[in-house]
């Protein structure tokens, strides 16, 4: 097994050579712009340490790898029209940098890009790859068209709230690791246990993700902070704020998010001290870190070496600190 920060450095060195520069110019510039923005990489990284952890060589999850990063890519450039997101890795989103329409086809194009990528496998790998894409990108649109839908409703719940972001987020963090298995061949109850493991780092994950959205820092975050309060959105801290405070805050809140301000900046920092106050961000980090010991509970199952394991906690450790 490699580092976390090799697994990084060769899908990176990969990712570079897979050049995306043809014509039309303005269908193949975003793409490149925004697969060379950087990120975290953390979903290729998932694929290939996977594919090691189950005795095969990385090199052979390559393509896999990036294709769920060039999948993950696409779902942010459509993600940032839907919730019309001015920043993204701290650079202009492809809508702002070029406009809409150009956002639409390029990333149309890097979904079918994705599935291509696919075609480098022999016949029955390729058949178990795209199977298990299809289901988890209908998945991602029924998640984003849940999340999108939680915008104008009042009566979010937090089951409701929990399957919309394993749906759009949580989904896709498992398929990054079963891929990974099945390039190596795992048994059908490992590549089931390691998507389990996936699927619940990826609910801390996106509960991480929404905190960082009102509590991030904003010289590093490198997305809009506050950007999910501006539009509505009913995330794990807004639901736990309702259920927590009283009927004066509650009342604030709720009347906060029925409405579409000229001047964010009040509302944002409103709130954010409804959140602080309500102890809703305290049950959220307590909410991230019980998915993740919910995936490290996964692990026991897994017929791996104690080493491989403690990778892997490293892994979801380092998630759950994180500050982008
Ligand atoms: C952002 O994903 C979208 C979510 C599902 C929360 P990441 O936080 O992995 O984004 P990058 O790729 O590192 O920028
Ligand atoms: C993104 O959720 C999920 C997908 C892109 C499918 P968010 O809307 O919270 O992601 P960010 O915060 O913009 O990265
Ligand atoms: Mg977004
Ligand atoms: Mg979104
Ligand atoms: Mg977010």
């Amino acid at each position: 097994m490699l580092s976390i920060e090799k697994y990084q450095k060769e899908f990176v060195a990969y990712l570079e050579q897979y050049s995306t520069l043809k014509e039309p110019k303005n269908l193949y510039e975003p793409i490149q712009y925004i697969l060379g923005l950087g990120g975290k990489r953390l979903r290729p990284v998932l694929t290939l340490m996977t594919t090691e952890i189950f005795n095969s060589d990385y090199n052979k999850a390559l393509d896999a790898a990036l294709s769920i990063e060039v999948f993950h890519n696409f779902s942010l450039v459509h993600d940032d029209i839907m919730d019309d997101a001015p920043l993204r890795r701290g650079k202009e989103t492809v809508h702002e940098k070029w406009d809409v329409n150009t956002g639409i086809l390029s990333g149309d194009a890097m979904l079918i890009m994705a599935y291509q990528l696919f075609e480098n496998y022999e016949a029955s790998t390729f058949q178990s790859l795209a199977k298990l894409f299809s289901k988890t990108a209908i998945e991602v649109c029924e998640g984003q068209q849940y999340d999108v839908d939680f915008e104008t409703r009042n009566d979010v719940t937090i089951p409701e709230y929990l399957k919309m972001i394993e749906y759009k987020t949580a989904v896709l963090v498992g398929a990054a690791m079963k891929m990974g298995a099945i390039v190596a061949n795992a048994s059908e109850t490992d590549q089931n246990n390691i998507y389990e493991f996936g699927r619940n780092l990826g609910i801390a994950f996106q509960l991480q993700d929404d905190y960082l959205d009102a509590f991030g820092n904003p010289e590093t975050f490198g997305k809009q902070v506050g950007g999910d309060i501006i539009e509505n959105k009913k995330t794990y801290l807004y639901l736990k704020a309702l259920a927590f405070s009283n009927d004066d805050n509650s009342s604030k809140l709720r009347n906060l998010f029925n409405t579409t301000l000229e001047d964010n900046d009040v509302k944002i920092h409103t709130v954010k001290e409804i959140f602080k106050i309500s102890g809703a961000s305290d049950a959220t980090k307590k909410e991230i870190k019980n998915y993740t010991n919910k995936a490290f509970l996964v692990l026991e199952s897994l017929d791996i070496s104690d080493e491989k394991k403690a990778l892997l906690r490293d892994f979801g450790n380092s998630l759950m600190n994180r500050k982008v």
